[in-house]
């Protein structure tokens, strides 16, 4: 059964609101009334060519035949949003979903906050708000980018379906930003959606934008701790999108939010499962000091120090994607009222900020200060606050599962300042504890922060393809559902 099939039929009514359903007999999936604009409709017509020769060459390497369990959104409502049915990837049907508009909506802070929110892009702020866009819509393809030689070592067919779940997602997450700039910045939209599918991740010459999106995807931790704590600054950057004032972009991330949900749940329960079958392991085999590595690495799991340097890593990579926690462009982003705070709704002040301050870690004389920051100057750094808290959850999360299996060990988060190439804490070595040390300090210990060389090299002997139904790698345990209710021994995907 092709999506075709399942999809070509309007979608039985959820609302019978236009709004909210989508328009599956339009060349491009949509809810947003393509057909009535016939300049955006052949702009975007023209793109897609083009859009799916970056998927066909940069997308998933290989399975492009294969039947995949896919989930289509057929709708923006947070309830039965979605259709599940096989589909090959590169007939799936990426489309331009918003969320319904709220009517009488105002901007929520800033200077204009209280005015009616834009429908139009604000003339004065047209090449910031076009950044923010750009920036955002770079990090869509880049992961698919990252991700693509990954199928091959899958450790299960479940696992495979969720990474191309991601990966459809993350290039239908590109349309919904090319949408902004194709329908509301003219010729330099039109340019910049052309430009999103020529950098690449990790090419010299032509890289993606932000750092850690041109970093190797090399193996499923890494996909693991990628989705759970990238994907995360994905989710902080969406949901202070989704306050802006610029309601298209508001209404787009609003429904790329919930999308992203399903990115951290696959991060936090593979990581979450590989925890699960490391402690069963050491169980078994009566080993409790989560130190003795080579005897749990001879079971064939992951020891749980290399998890932690592991996390380590993409952590404090993730944490420079927030730019300097000191920005005068972050200021202007608020203040001009395109890009809020992480629930700014929710926030018990005057969403204006011009005389409060925020306290700020920072590096004086090589000591860790903490100072009082104007705060609207300190909105990067909020925001990256607003991610750490984030980030704990799903970690408590994987500490109760070793704590059950009664081993002492628990994860925790390095220190705001370790391993920083952005923002305040550059140019300084700063221990997990928070200490900084030398550079000769760091150069003798880093190794025992960060995944080394023999993490990875120990990593890729476990990446083994597992791609007979119902079986699952040794070093993750099987999930305890399976994806919309099927059993977790389904044929997620069906190998061509
Ligand atoms: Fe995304
Ligand atoms: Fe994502």
């Amino acid at each position: 059964m092709s999506q075709d099939d399942t999809l070509t039929e309007a979608p039985e009514s959820v609302h019978g609101d236009t709004f909210v359903e989508v328009n599956y007999a339009d060349s491009i999936p949509n809810n947003v009334d393509l057909s009535s604009d016939r300049q955006l409709l052949r702009a975007l017509e023209g793109w897609h060519p083009n859009y799916r020769n970056w998927w066909n060459e940069m997308g998933p390497d290989g399975f492009q035949a294969s039947d995949v369990y896919l989930r289509t959104a057929v709708g923006v409502d947070p309830e039965g949003w979605a259709k599940f049915g096989y589909v090959k990837m590169p007939d799936y049907r990426w489309g331009i979903l918003l969320a319904p508009p709220v009517a009488g909506r105002t901007i929520p802070a800033g200077r204009h906050k209280g005015e009616p929110a834009w429908q139009d892009v604000p003339g004065e702020y047209r090449s910031l708000l076009r950044r923010l866009i750009v920036v955002q819509g770079d990090t869509e393809p880049a992961s698919v980018e990252q991700q693509r030689f990954l199928g091959a070592t899958a450790p299960s067919l479940y696992d495979m379906r969720n990474l191309f779940q991601v990966n459809v997602e993350e290039g239908r997450h590109l349309w919904a930003m090319v949408y902004l700039l194709v329908k509301y910045f003219g010729r330099d939209g039109r340019e910049e959606a052309q430009a999103l599918l020529e950098r690449r991740s990790g090419e010299q010459d032509n890289p993606r934008i932000l750092g850690a999106f041109n970093e190797e995807t090399p193996d499923w931790l890494s996909f693991f701790m990628f989705t759970y704590f990238t994907d995360r600054d994905g989710k902080m950057q969406l949901a202070a999108l989704a306050e802006s004032g610029f309601d298209p972009l508001s209404r787009t991330c609003r429904f790329m939010l919930t999308e992203e949900a399903h990115h951290l749940f696959v991060g936090e329960t593979g990581v979450g499962r590989t925890v699960e079958a490391t402690c069963a392991a050491m169980k078994k085999a009566g080993i409790s000091n989560p130190y003795d590595v080579e005897a749990v690495r001879a079971l064939g799991v992951v020891d749980l120090p290399l998890l932690q340097r592991k996390a380590n890593f993409h952590i404090s990579l993730s944490r420079d994607l927030f730019g300097s926690e000191i920005s005068s462009n972050a200021a202007e982003a608020f203040s001009s009222g395109l890009k809020g705070r992480f629930n700014e709704a929710q926030l018990k002040d005057d969403h204006e900020l011009q005389d409060a301050t925020y306290t700020v870690t920072r590096v004086i004389n090589n000591e860790l200060v903490d100072e009082e920051i104007p705060a609207l100057r300190s909105i990067n750094c909020r925001l990256l606050d607003d991610y750490i808290a984030d980030c704990q959850g799903g970690m408590d999360r994987w500490n109760k599962v070793i704590e059950r299996a009664g081993i002492d060990f628990r994860f925790t988060q390095p220190h705001k300042g370790f391993n920083r190439r952005i923002g305040e804490f550059a140019g300084h070595a700063i221990s997990p504890a928070g200490t900084i040390i030398s550079a000769d300090a760091w150069a003798e210990q880093s190794k025992d922060w960060l995944q080394n060389d023999s993490d990875l090299v120990f990593i890729r002997s476990l990446m083994k393809p597992c791609h007979v139904q119902g079986q699952y790698a040794t070093w993750i345990a099987p999930p305890r559902l399976g994806i919309n209710r099927q059993p977790v021994d389904y044929e997620y995907v069906k190998i061509a």
